[in-house]
Formats: C-alpha cells, structure tokens, sequence
C-alpha cells in the first residue's frame, strides 16, 4: 500500500482507451470499504463515459462560462476559473468521469447550523478517505486520477442536471496515464508534526 500511496500522481494527461467495467467496479468496491462517521457511507458514485461524459461535461462547460461571464456564485474564487477550464478540458481527455455525491449534505449555497455543519464535516472527511481508496486501487491497477473540486463552479448547473438531492462533492478523472508527473513538492515533516 506504501507503494501505490508513494506512486499515486495527479495524472492530467490520459490515453484514449476505455477502461474496463470490471476494473471500474473493483476501484468503486475499494472506495466503499473506507471508515465513515457512524458508518453513514454518505456517498454516491456516478459513472459516465461515452457520450454520457460528454454531456455532462458541456454542462460543466455552461456553468463554468456562466460563472466567467454573468452572475458569479463564488465571486472570491474568480481567480481559480482559468484552472477550472483547464480541469474541464482535461476531464474531456480522460476516459472515465466519476461525480462524487454527498447524499447525507446540502448545497453549499445554502444556510448551514453548526450542528448540521459539524455533521457535514464528518461526512466530507468520510467521502475524503473513500475517494483515496478509489485513488490508491485505481493506481494498484495501472490507472491515473485526477481529483477534481473545480466542478464547485458549475454547481449549480450540474446538481440540476444529475438530480443531485444532497451535495455534488467533486469528481475523479480515471483512464491509463498518457505522463508521469513528477512528485509534487511536500512540506517537511518537521514543519507539519509536532511531538510533545
Ligand atoms: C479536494 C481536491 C480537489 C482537487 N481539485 C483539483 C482540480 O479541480 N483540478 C486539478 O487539476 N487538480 C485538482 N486536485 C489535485 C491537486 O492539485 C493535487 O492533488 C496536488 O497538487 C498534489 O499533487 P499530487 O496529487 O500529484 O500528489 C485536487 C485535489 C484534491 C485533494
């Protein structure tokens, strides 16, 4: 597990070739299996490929040109669109598209108490562990990932479109890996630990 934990890269550049069904399903068993507040399993993977992909990411696209142009949902987060196209058109390159649904949560545009807020901590954190389970098998069996939160742009627009009733988490890109990244930079470990 250290192996593919130190091998996993965010992969932005993918190979055509579709991936196959069974693999999908063995990497969405992975992600199941993680720990979850009160074991809730607050989560929910939606598959696309194909065609299917494609529509949603023109939903995606709409949003994020909506976002750009007219009415701005995160007006501090406007520097972060370019990524965001950037994220979409590497999410167009890959073959699989996996949104990830909160289906214990809320829209993030909404009020939130701090009960329900702690109670969403708990199930994000849970989602968290879950979508790097998928990670970790998807790279134990030769694939790249992207994890992917730039769809909060386009929120809107895709909850509508999927029919999400709790909150649209993200995504995750998946196909064979057409790059190998460099590690990404790291803090020290004496930055970040402190012993007592
Ligand atoms: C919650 C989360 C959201 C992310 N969203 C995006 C994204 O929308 N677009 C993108 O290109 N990378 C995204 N990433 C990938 C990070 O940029 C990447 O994990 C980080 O730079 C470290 O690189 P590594 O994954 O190769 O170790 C996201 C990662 C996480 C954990």
């Amino acid at each position: 597990m250290i192996k593919e934990i130190t091998e996993r890269h965010s992969i932005r550049k993918y190979k055509e070739e579709a991936v196959n069904k069974e693999d999908i399903k063995k990497i969405i068993e992975a992600a199941i299996l993680a720990p979850s507040a009160k074991n809730r399993q607050p989560w929910k993977y939606i598959v696309f490929e194909g065609a299917s992909k494609d529509q949603v990411l023109d939903i995606m696209e709409k949003g994020l040109v909506r976002e750009r142009d007219e009415h701005q949902t995160l007006p501090e987060s406007h520097g972060g669109l370019p990524d965001a196209f950037n994220t979409l058109r590497i999410m167009k390159e890959a073959p699989v598209l996996i949104m990830v649904e909160n289906t214990n949560g809320q829209s993030p545009f909404e009020p939130i108490s701090a009960d329900d807020r702690i109670t969403e901590i708990c199930d994000t954190l849970s989602i968290g562990a879950s979508i790097q389970n998928l990670l970790l098998a998807a790279t134990e069996l030769g694939y790249g990932t992207l994890w992917i939160a730039n769809t909060c742009f386009a929120y809107k627009e895709l909850s509508d479109f999927l029919g999400i009733k709790g909150q649209l988490i993200g995504a995750v890109s998946l196909g064979l890996p057409d790059e190998s990244p460099n590690p990404r930079p790291r803090k020290n470990l004496d930055e970040i630990v402190e012993f007592r």
